[in-house]
């Protein structure tokens, strides 16, 4: 038997109904839908504002979505793999609990945390598992809550996030054209003190202390943040380019996690990619760290084609970043 190559052979998804508009923001915080345009590019974001909902009522939903598509018998499923750093609890895995709502009998299930990487090394991970010739089909899925971690009084932080969550099966091809075909993932140990939660783990557990002080929502300092993702984006992104031959000719989409638009035009320029080829969706739904990239997929499935190369990369807290090359297997508007 020739090599297992992994494929994504369909897409789900799930956005919360609650729109925030920069208009709704800014009678929360002193910004201004001017301000937010220019300097991160998000018009709206969704928000799971629903009581006693988290990160694995919307991985679920994407999943349900992603099942219902394929029309796959749930005792076929073999993993579930969940990327989020908003998990419903410190534990059990928010994986284990989508796949008791998904009914699956013959699957395991457990998460990652990788911040806005986590969907990109998560889909590293199961491609070697299924390129391994032990699994057949896994459930990936990006998601996560950003809304529980954000302060909606810190005008710096809370244009940025969202919520959402993407699903991806992943399966085996003997096609040797299709699937995964290189990534390149790198993490630098410099990330915590700019970005981070600084209480609620084990360093520092929950306290009248670390609520009086804020101490449970997102940490940034956006400019050091902003720098290490444009150069570790672009960087990598150009390295999986360069040795594997891809240029603006034979390349159809960059897929970029969604931070900042910015961060995505600064990749695209130094590949001299039009960004008529760059997956865009921070305008609809900000940064929904671990969903970007599945979300990305989800809104463009219809527009891709059999054979279509795509470069994904993200950067997040750690510092994690990464770039990974594959193959789309199926034309998107037949499935
Ligand atoms: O997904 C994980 C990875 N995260 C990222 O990639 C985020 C990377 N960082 C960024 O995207 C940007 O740094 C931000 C969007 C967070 C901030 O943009 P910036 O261009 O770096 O702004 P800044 O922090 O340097 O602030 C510039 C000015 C400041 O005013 P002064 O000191 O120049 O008077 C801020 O107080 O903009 C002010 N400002 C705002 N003004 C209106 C900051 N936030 C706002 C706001 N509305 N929401």
């Amino acid at each position: 038997m020739g090599k297992i190559h992994a494929v994504i052979t369909g897409v789900g998804g799930y956005v919360p109904e609650y729109v925030l508009n920069n208009d709704e923001l800014s009678r929360m915080v002193d910004t201004n839908d001017e301000w937010i345009m220019t300097r991160i590019g998000v018009k709206e974001r969704r928000i799971l504002n629903e009581e006693g909902l988290g990160t694995g009522y919307m991985a679920r939903k994407a999943a349900k979505q992603l099942m219902q598509k394929l029309n796959y018998d749930p005792n076929t499923i073999d993993a579930v793999i969940v990327a989020t750093s908003t998990a419903d609890y410190h534990f059990p895995s928010t994986a284990s609990i989508v796949l008791g709502h998904l009914g699956l009998k013959n699957a395991f299930a457990f998460d990652i945390s990788a911040a806005c990487c986590g969907f990109l090394y998560t889909m590293d991970l199961a491609a070697a598992m299924i390129e391994s010739g032990r699994y057949k089909r896994i459930i990936v899925i990006g998601a996560d809550k950003m809304s529980s971690v954000v302060d909606y009084t810190e005008r710096a932080t809370c244009p940025i996030f969202g919520d959402g969550a993407g699903a991806v099966m992943v399966e085996p091809s003997e096609d040797e054209t299709l699937g995964w075909k290189d990534s390149k993932l790198s993490t630098d140990g410099k990330g915590l003190p700019f970005l981070c939660l600084k209480a609620g783990g084990s360093v520092c557990p929950p306290s009248y202390f670390t609520i009086d002080h804020k101490m449970h929502y997102i940490h940034q300092e956006g400019r050091t943040v902003f720098k290490y993702a444009v150069t570790a984006m672009s960087d990598l992104t150009a390295e999986i380019a360069e040795r594997n031959g891809l240029n603006k000719d034979n390349l159809a989409w960059v897929v970029p996690h969604q931070a900042n638009v910015r961060i995505i035009q600064a990749v695209a320029h130094r590949l001299e990619l039009p960004m008529e080829k760059v997956m865009l969706n921070i305008q609809r739904y900000g940064n929904t760290s671990a969903g970007t990239l599945p979300l990305a997929l989800w809104d463009y499935e219809k527009k891709l084609k059999k054979g279509d190369n795509l470069i994904l990369t993200a950067f997040g807290a750690g510092f994690v970043s990464g770039a990974a090359y594959m193959t789309w297997a199926y034309d998107g508007d037949k499935l």
